[in-house]
């Protein structure tokens, strides 16, 4: 499977990236820290084995320093590869140093990644292994509720959805509470709420509407997993309806797991830069600088934790 080979050199990409952005914990400057992490990946990613390209930058729906869509990364001798890419997903957490920032990319084989264009924003269902194809998207919240804990063999009341903290999803924060189910509220990262859906880690699902780039790289991990993921195009930005229309979508119109990435050979990286429950952050001991990545494998499956020391000044 061609995703084992690139998965050490793209866990040396995060690795670096998270330790580029550590310096800017906490100083308010979220663009910098994003910015350290774009080089930091620029620059470990070109020795990685495979002729890649990047189809998910995320820099440019917040006018960030990107990573731009098309740019073309890797040696250029390996496999081609397409790449979706957050340099610091939390960005807010880190400029504040609060938990939960994290470098993150996924990985499939050229041609399967969904393309969002202009579409900046996607409404997200993602759900574990046990409730795969077993919730309609369409149907009423406390419907899916119902078929959400049956799947998973519990009580609506045991449910716990992750959903994050906007405006937009206040009615919806009190649609699930008055089902029963109890909400984990976080005001970024979905795509960590995401990954722990899939898993089934402390969280039955992820619901609500939150960023396109995101939603494609969690729709990586999901599948790897054996997860569900539907997502449908939920325009918010001025102008981001007529754009996508443009681009040949339509606001509402959803994306199905194999529709959001093909194929089974995927990857997901995820390296921490602030600590949370999700992902340690870089931590420093003396001389010494670890981090903690944690690696899904599409072809077995497999998700795996590494922790690596090195030398502060390698
Ligand atoms: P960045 O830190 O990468 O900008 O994104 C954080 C995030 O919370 C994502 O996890 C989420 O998908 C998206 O922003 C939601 O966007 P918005 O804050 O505009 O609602």
């Amino acid at each position: 499977m061609t995703m084992e080979k690139l998965t050490m050199p793209l866990v040396r990409t995060t690795e670096a990236a998270a330790r580029a952005a550590e310096p800017w914990i906490g100083r308010g400057e979220k663009e910098q820290g994003d910015g350290a992490a774009v080089e930091a990946i620029r620059q470990a990613m070109a020795t990685v084995p495979m002729a890649g390209e990047v189809v998910i930058g995320e820099g440019e729906k917040d006018e960030a320093p990107m990573l731009y869509n098309g740019e073309e990364v890797g040696d250029g001798e390996g496999p081609t590869i397409d790449i979706a890419v957050d340099p610091v997903e939390g960005t807010n957490f880190l400029a504040k140093g609060m938990p939960g920032s994290i470098v993150v990319l996924a990985a499939s084989l050229s041609g399967n990644m969904f393309r969002p264009g202009p579409g900046f924003y996607v409404d997200k269902l993602v759900v574990p292994a046990a409730a795969c194809g077993k919730i309609d998207p369409q149907a009423p919240l406390a419907s899916k509720l119902g078929d959400l804990a049956s799947a998973l063999d519990k009580q609506v009341e045991d449910l716990r959805i992750f959903v994050l903290d906007k405006p937009r999803h206040q009615d919806m924060i009190g649609e699930i509470r008055s089902a029963g189910a109890s909400v984990r509220l976080a005001s970024d990262g979905d795509v960590s709420g995401g990954v722990m859906a899939a898993l089934g880690d402390s969280v039955d699902a992820l619901m609500g509407i939150g960023g396109t780039p995101e939603g494609v790289i969690t729709a990586c991990a999901a599948k790897a997993v054996g997860g569900d993921m539907v997502a449908a195009m939920a325009p918010q930005k001025d102008d981001e309806a007529a754009k996508i229309r443009e681009f040949g979508l339509e606001p509402g119109q959803v994306l199905t797991m194999d529709e959001l990435v093909k194929g089974e050979d995927l990857l997901f990286v995820a390296t921490g830069v602030t600590s949370s429950d999700f992902l340690d952050g870089v931590r420093h001991y003396g001389e010494v600088v670890s981090t903690d990545t944690m690696v899904i494998t599409g072809a077995h499956g497999t998700v795996q934790r590494i922790h690596t020391e090195k030398p502060m000044n390698d």
